[in-house]
């Protein structure tokens, strides 16, 4: 595998953790959050599926709770293994994957076309928090 590919040594991350990390396919950046399970990995970009434009964590990888991803937002839950919405504005939809495999001990980026730029935040400001008319509250 590609070293320039390797995200991060699996035994970085815990069971039931998340990890955000930067790819990108020429000027486009773009987060995405890894999640570990119990037999692999499973990556997600890093926006929800009630607002696209509203990402899911707080900066710093998604929350887990009950074993499933957690929108920060108002609360949509997804599965780990498939990014399906169990619950939430957006139940039924399903998060986009990010492609990505274990290989010797560590997970490697294999979505065609992105290339792994970084662990962390793309750096890019999160727009999602201005100019939208929410009566939420939140
Ligand atoms: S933006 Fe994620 S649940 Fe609303």
């Amino acid at each position: 595998m590609d070293a320039a590919r390797r995200i991060v040594a699996l035994d970085e991350i815990a069971v039931d953790d998340t990890l955000l990390f930067t790819i990108r396919d020429g000027f486009d950046r773009e987060e995405a959050i890894l999640t570990r399970l119990a037999d692999g990995v499973a990556a997600y970009r890093n926006h929800c599926q009630h607002w696209t434009d509203v990402r899911l964590d707080s900066g710093d990888g998604a929350a887990i709770r009950d074993g499933e991803l957690l929108c920060q937002r108002h609360g949509a839950l997804f599965e780990q293994a498939t990014g399906y919405c169990t619950t939430g504005p957006c139940e039924g939809a399903t998060l986009d994957s990010v492609d990505v495999t274990v290989e010797n001990g560590a997970v490697y980026l294999t979505e065609p076309d992105y290339e792994f730029e970084k662990l962390g935040p793309s750096g890019e400001h999160d727009l999602s928090s201005r100019g939208r008319i929410d009566f939420s509250g939140t």
